[in-house]
């Protein structure tokens, strides 16, 4: 039995993003309000209201700044500005004034490793090897031969490096061509980049979630990758060439660790007017390595981005060894926090079924830790077919057709029945498919049906926000239930729920006499609540419980 420890009631205030539920919106596909097909900043500003009804506690807004959108938004060319596409400043300040009204935190995307070629510090750094900003970027001499530096390679495909013909040396880009990496050992990119943190705090941003956190520190000798001697065959993505390097060198090198504890420093000073939060996408599934990010003295990241969820088989054995194994490798201070889907990732719903999503819904929300829900998850959107006129992600198309793209999961959200699912309007062409499904798979059409997804979702919420031991409390794994059942308590004070769930589509049968009677709060069948004799708890195929547990003493 794994017990985890409880955050003492007494000494400590919760922080609203130890407790609360972060939102992902990608701007693009929330909402479109000026009808031309792509979502935008007074689109997500209309849908406010069903945000706080649902009952999240924060946005996270991918990417709004100016931008080529060779990257939709990741390859920005001014940190200080919104697209057009999206908006403006005035659009953005009313999002985040109207968002505080109604206790909405908002989390601003922070791609601190590239900007687009396009953008002004790049465009000066390549006009000459004399340029002041020069050395902002990562320009290296070719080998002997010609060749790049080293054997570093982009993640979508091909080397990480291009030739420039004027100046005659190579710049480094980890992702696409015309997404330069900046050169964080130089101290002015440091200041320019921590710069941008203080123009969005000031102007009342809460959080950051910063792009591809793991990269901005590289070997400073470039060396080689050695090979991969063993590439993951069984791995739920599969990259390519990228996959046949250990990336030892080309991210993670240990001064990462000392720029975020000085960014930490600085949201710290931030944090003594309301408490601001850094989320880092880290692509670690070595616990003990991930945990490094939050700093050995808690005084780094607050929370490194956790996808052990995304990638692992949907089994309850393989769930909980990966929900322990995390909570093995947090110190103390550390709190968790959990992905399930994003815009990168295959939607949960495409991954484990719409049946199982329910589940997982139901262990996202009742998990030790902070839950990030992906816009869409909350009514079972599925993945998209995407046929290949329509494709836009630069990833499909550098790597066509091994399933890399993510168009597929970042189609517009289905609000309701009408053409266009009330995304843009009827005339409009949305940028990217709507879903077949969106008839049926609509939050208008689920809010009136009591058992529908959304209604799984807005009652997990709500049971969540008024529970201290499912929003605060300690986890302990429960012993000796059958091997497709996950099954845990969650404690804070005396507070005590138990979560069974089923991830398998047969009846289950738990029996737990030690525990005495509990009462079932919800199901993910939405059809029962109910005094329960723990000696024998049946779940049907696929459900799950949330069940009340008398007080301890
Ligand atoms: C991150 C983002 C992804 C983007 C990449 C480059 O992985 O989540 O969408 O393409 O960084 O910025
Ligand atoms: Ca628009």
């Amino acid at each position: 039995m794994g017990c985890f420890t409880e955050n003492n009631p007494q000494n400590q205030q919760a922080l609203w993003w130890k407790q609360g539920v972060i939102y992902q919106v990608y701007p693009r596909s929330f909402k479109d309000d000026n009808g031309d097909g792509i979502g935008d900043l007074s689109g997500i500003i209309a849908k406010l209201n069903y945000l706080t009804w649902l009952g999240v506690d924060a946005i996270w807004i991918s990417p709004i700044y100016p931008s080529p959108m060779v990257d939709f938004g990741y390859d920005v060319s001014d940190f200080t500005g919104i697209d057009p596409i999206f908006g403006d400043l005035a659009t953005f300040d009313t999002l985040v004034a109207q968002s505080h009204q109604i206790g909405l935190k908002v989390i601003m995307d922070y791609v601190p490793n590239h900007t687009s070629d396009r953008h002004p510090w790049f465009l000066e750094s390549r006009s000459s090897r004399q340029n002041p900003k020069r050395d902002w970027y990562v320009w290296v001499d070719p080998k002997a031969d010609g060749s790049p530096p080293n054997n570093w390679l982009g993640s979508w495909g091909g080397s990480a490096w291009e030739w420039d013909a004027t100046t005659r040396q190579y710049y480094l880009h980890s992702y696409h061509k015309a997404m330069p990496d900046l050169n964080w050992r130089n101290p002015a990119v440091k200041e320019a980049m921590f710069d941008v943190v203080r123009f969005w705090f000031d102007r009342g941003v809460d959080g950051l979630r910063i792009d591809s956190a793991q990269r901005i520190m590289k070997d400073p000798h470039l060396r080689d990758n050695p090979p991969n001697p063993t590439p993951d065959v069984t791995a739920y993505k599969r990259l390519g060439d990228y996959d046949s390097q250990l990336h030892l060198y080309d991210k993670g090198h240990a001064d990462i660790h000392t720029v975020y504890r000085e960014l930490r420093q600085l949201l710290d000073t931030y944090s003594l007017q309301s408490p601001r939060v850094a989320l880092g996408e880290m692509h670690i599934f070595d616990w003990q390595e991930w945990a490094r990010y939050y700093g050995t003295q808690h005084d780094e990241l607050h929370m490194p981005l956790n996808f052990g969820l995304v990638g692992i088989s949907w089994k309850a054995s393989v769930v909980r060894r990966l929900v322990e194994a995390v909570e093995a490798a947090l110190l103390p201070e550390a709190w968790p926090n959990y992905v399930l889907s994003n815009h990168d990732e295959p939607r949960v719903t495409t991954r484990i079924g719409s049946r199982q999503a329910r589940i997982g819904m139901m262990l996202l929300l009742t998990l030790r830790g902070t839950p990030t829900l992906y816009y869409g998850d909350e009514i079972g959107m599925h993945n998209i077919e995407i046929p290949p006129q329509y494709v836009q992600d630069p990833w499909e198309k550098n790597m066509p057709g091994m399933g890399l793209g993510r168009d597929p999961e970042r189609s517009p959200m289905q609000w309701d029945s009408s053409p266009n699912a009330g995304f843009c309007p009827p005339t409009a062409e949305p940028w990217l498919p709507i879903a077949g499904d969106y008839k049926q798979v609509n939050v208008a059409t689920q809010c009136d049906d009591r058992h529908s997804m959304l209604a799984l979702t807005h009652s997990l919420l709500k049971i969540r926000r008024a529970t201290p031991a499912l929003a605060r409390g300690s986890y302990t794994s429960i012993e000796g239930v059958p091997q497709d059942c996950f099954v845990y308590v969650r404690q804070f004070g005396r507070q005590r729920r138990l979560i069974a769930l089923n991830f398998s589509g047969s009846e289950q049968h738990i029996q737990l006499p030690e525990m005495g009677n509990g009462f079932v709060l919800i199901s993910t069948h939405l059809d029962r609540e109910e005094p329960i004799d723990l000696a024998s708890l049946h779940l049907r195929g696929d459900e799950g419980c949330i069940i009340e547990l008398p007080d301890s003493i």
